[in-house]
């Protein structure tokens, strides 16, 4: 699997450009005030994207973040036969998931971003204008709000950064909402405890509709992960000068925490090319002279270590290549 996502430098112009024009004071009190509004995980009573500025400033220095999470997964889901024509992406703010589906499904033609606040939307717009995938390039973002969103169907349905948001009645009708509307749903959040305890919920949710679960998890039994300990993984962001400018970080790179699960309606994906994988990787893999040792969520429902030593050949080449979120090789 490739480490940068396919756009990642686009999106970077992209960003760039849309922040010229934007006073920088008002830009960085924008940042400020929302790291300590995503800080706080409470439902919003009022969209937290309260200004174009706001807006600006979650695009400068969170999108790139989302982008490379949901990168991430994306990736994951194409190498399990994922091929979606077309997405849906539900409080999909300025794309971000829009960018990551493009990015990993060359089969995407159309694409559908709906939330509530006009301005993400038109910043969206902005940045998609000049990309080169024509299915990004002739995106629709639309205003709708959740519980009201239009009967548009789609091959792949992604809600992204968004349940904390909301209260939990409000987060069950979004799951819901992603299940009708779609053939396949990817949830992402952020990789805290209480980012994973949304994920699991979704996860049951989509178990007791009869949903096959895609990924992460290896199973569709009970999250082996003992108490204290949540499943997240973790992409790599480089930062440009304006989001470390932003964020009054030095370090030319960020490591964005997630959660996910993704999920397909019962006879999607059936297909007996799909194969099941071995194992996902929940840590750092510890890389030693002649043998790889992982922490793995293994597809008999334990999670536990597993050791690929030199002698395994061709398996432990692929060890030695393997990272935290992918699948065991
Ligand atoms: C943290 S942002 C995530 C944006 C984008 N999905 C991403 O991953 O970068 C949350 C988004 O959800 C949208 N949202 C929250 N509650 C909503 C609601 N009730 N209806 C529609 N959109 C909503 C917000 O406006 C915002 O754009």
């Amino acid at each position: 699997m490739s480490r940068t996502p396919a756009y990642a430098a686009e999106l970077r112009t992209a960003l760039s450009r849309a922040a010229r024009g934007v006073d920088e004071r008002e830009l960085t009190r924008a940042t400020e005030a929302l790291v300590s509004r995503y800080r706080s995980v409470a439902p919003a009573s009022a969209p937290i994207l309260a200004s174009r500025v706001h807006v600006a400033a979650y695009a400068a220095y969170r999108m790139p973040a989302t982008h490379a999470a949901l990168s991430r997964v994306m990736a994951d889901l194409a190498d399990r036969g994922l091929a979606p024509r077309s997405l849906l992406d539900l409080g999909g703010g300025t794309g971000a998931a829009a960018w990551a589906a493009a990015g990993a499904f060359d089969s995407l033609e159309s694409v559908t971003v709906l939330d509530q606040v006009e301005d993400a939307l038109t910043l969206g717009r902005d940045l998609v204008a000049d990309a080169a995938s024509p299915a990004l390039r002739g995106a629709t973002f639309r205003r709708a709000v959740a519980g009201a969103w239009p009967q548009l169907e789609a091959d792949l349905v992604t809600v992204s950064y968004v349940l904390s948001e909301l209260d939990e009645r409000q987060q069950d009708g979004l799951v819901a909402d992603a299940m009708r509307l779609g053939r396949a749903v990817v949830v992402a959040e952020p990789g805290t405890p209480d980012g994973y305890a949304r994920v699991l919920r979704v996860r049951s949710a989509l178990l007791a509709a009869g949903w096959t679960l895609l990924g992460p998890c290896p199973h569709s039994m009970e999250c082996p992960l003992a108490q204290g300990d949540w499943c997240h993984f973790a992409a790599r962001v480089s930062r440009s000068a304006e989001h470390r400018r932003l964020k009054g970080a030095e370090l030319s790179y960020e490591d964005e925490k997630f959660s996910w699960v993704a999920a397909a309606a019962p006879g999607v994906l059936d297909s007996p090319t799909r194969e099941a994988i071995s194992g996902r990787i929940l840590r750092h893999p510890l890389k030693r002279k002649g043998l790889v040792e992982f922490q793995v969520c293994r597809p008999d429902g334990t999670a536990g270590r597993e050791v690929v030593s030199k002698k395994a050949g061709e398996r432990y080449r692929r060890a030695r290549d393997a990272e935290w979120g992918d699948a065991l090789p």
